[in-house]
């Protein structure tokens, strides 16, 4: 096994083995929507559908970057793949670096002939890789060879700064994104990974061509956490993960700056989001769509029913809390008043 198989098979499990929450708020347990007693619709005319990218999702849900690139991996990314065809939700895959050092683990990322209604595939890279000599021939072949709708680019600073072996050259990477993508043929968007991203940052981001942006905030799972228990015991680089873990944009403030900085584009809310009301918050505070990582995992480490168990429960929740706040559809929800909890 490669030294990138190897790292994202200890990845998964210290995702299901460990405490890698942040330890510090989202912000949606300080907020709630505003309830109507009078909503004037029927529960039956609730549409949880929406169009993103040009696809149609059932729900306004997209399972977050995770996996690919080992066995496990793609076993799980099968299972995934399944329970989002079947419930009309968007996937996006784990980063597909591995794919360019060892063309053999493509398998594990290419989903789609085991899930053929899959209405929306994205893949994802490290933007730091265009520093480390990733191509836009390759950029191509990371999209084409799993039929995938679009590329996430990731941006991971704090991650990448906990690992012994990080990627840390950030410098000049506004300008390669750039010319990156413009130079692509398919949809392009950006991603935190679970740090958020800050006015500052969404700024400079809305200066290149992207279709999308992923908030990731804090709240949720910590990779500076994660990479804390991938460290020697007691090394600086495990005490930063412990002391870092909550560093970053909580949830719900990275997802605002988001939109402000992208008025007219996709915003996609994510970083701790749980439950049905968490994704309802997020599209009330300025989302289009909500994506989950983590929670995805755990059931589907369990089994594909166990998975379809949790979106069930998941979609059950989003449409009463819709019917409650007189919302006959996610545009609808948007406009709902989110108050102080
Ligand atoms: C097991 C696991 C692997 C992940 N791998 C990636 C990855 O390869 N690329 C990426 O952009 N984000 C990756 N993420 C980050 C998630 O997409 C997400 O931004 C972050 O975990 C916060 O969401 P959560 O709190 O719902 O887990 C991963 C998350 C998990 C749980």
């Amino acid at each position: 096994m490669s030294q990138l198989q190897q790292r994202k098979d200890d990845h998964l499990r210290i995702c299901l083995e460990e405490e890698v929450d942040s330890g510090t708020t989202a912000g949606f347990a300080e907020l709630r929507l505003e309830y109507d007693a009078l909503p004037e619709i029927d529960l039956d005319d609730v549409d949880l559908s929406v169009e993103f990218l040009g696809k149609t999702l059932k729900a306004p849900i997209l399972i977050g970057s995770m996996t690919g690139g080992s066995d496990w991996a793609g076993t799980l990314n099968v299972r995934i793949a399944r329970v989002a065809a079947k419930f009309g939700l968007g996937m996006a895959l784990g980063s597909q670096r591995a794919m360019l050092k060892h063309p053999d683990t493509t398998r594990s990322f290419a989903v789609r002939d085991e899930a053929p209604e899959l209405p929306l595939l994205l893949g994802n890279i490290g933007a730091v890789q265009l520093n480390y000599g990733v191509t836009h021939n390759d950029l191509n072949t990371l999209v084409e060879s799993v039929k995938a709708d679009g590329l996430f680019f990731h941006l991971n600073p704090l991650q990448e700064a906990i690992q012994p072996e990080g990627d840390t050259r950030f410098k000049d990477l506004l300008s390669k994104m750039k010319e990156a993508m413009e130079a692509m043929p398919f949809p392009c968007l950006v991603k935190e990974v679970g740090a958020g991203i800050s006015e500052r940052s969404a700024r400079k981001l809305a200066q290149l061509p992207l279709a999308a942006i992923e908030a990731s905030g804090v709240g949720g799972t910590s990779w500076a956490r994660v990479e804390g228990y991938r460290a020697e015991p007691n090394s600086s680089f495990a005490t930063l993960g412990e002391r870092l873990k909550g560093f970053g944009i909580p949830t719900t403030q990275a997802i605002q700056h988001c939109r402000n900085a992208f008025p007219n584009r996709p915003v996609i809310g994510s970083g701790g989001i749980r439950t049905g009301t968490d994704v309802a918050l997020s599209i009330a505070l300025g989302a289009d769509i909500a994506a989950l990582a983590r929670p995805v995992l755990e059931a589907a480490s369990q089994s594909e029913e166990a998975l379809e168990q949790f979106f069930h429960s998941l979609l059950h929740e989003l449409r009463v809390i819709c019917f409650c706040t007189g919302a006959r559809n996610i545009q609808e929800l948007r406009n709902v008043r989110v108050l102080r909890a």
